[in-house]
């Protein structure tokens, strides 16, 4: 019975293929300025980052481990559940702007490639920091906090079937663009 797996696991397990990831776009950074411009690269990374990093693993953070660590008594406001929200803010910001000029980088506007530039780089840096307070700071809060049976509630809503962007079949999807994403990195290199 205590063998099963914890759902701070399953987000740190997540946290390692965003991670590969974030390295992928790192290295495809310096593309921007030489033809050709790394255009399918970029949209199927902010498919990723979109729907695997925000729509699968922080919805996974926002709508159920936080609320119950929140409930064990770890503070929101002015604590370290805020920050990470807010963090996930900056972060869909900065996807924003990726996206918003990225039809104009391709086009070979070098102000648009610029935010593109400048926003991917900010998203990296931000993200890298964020999932290491995570995986230092709130995370080992969250093995403390959590009684054996908060973490199998939270492993059953984590496969919520109801719930599509949290399913087996949706992470199996994304980690196969991550790999695909990381092998285009390799390649490209
Ligand atoms: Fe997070
Ligand atoms: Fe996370």
């Amino acid at each position: 019975m205590t063998t099963t797996t914890h759902p701070v696991d399953v987000l740190m397990a997540e946290h390692r293929v965003i991670e590969r990831v974030l390295t992928a776009l790192e290295q495809r950074i310096g593309e921007l300025d030489q033809p050709p411009f790394p255009y399918d690269f970029l949209t199927q990374a902010l498919d990723f980052f979109r729907n695997f990093a925000d729509g699968c693993h922080h919805a996974k953070e926002e709508e159920l481990l936080f609320p119950r660590l929140e409930q064990r008594g770890i503070p929101r406001e002015y604590g370290p559940i805020g920050c990470m929200l807010k963090e996930h803010a900056q972060g869909r910001e900065c996807l924003a702007r990726v996206s918003a000029h990225l039809d104009a980088a391709r086009d070979g506007t070098g102000e648009a490639r610029a935010m593109v530039r400048a926003a991917a780089l900010e998203y990296i840096t931000l993200l890298r920091q964020h999932i290491y307070k995570e995986d230092n700071i709130l995370f080992q809060m969250a093995i403390r906090a959590l009684d054996p049976d908060d973490a199998a509630e939270l492993m059953a809503r984590f496969a919520e079937p109801s719930n599509p962007r949290l399913s087996a079949e949706v992470r199996r999807r994304y980690e196969a663009l991550a790999e695909r994403l990381c092998g285009d990195a390799a390649v490209a290199r």
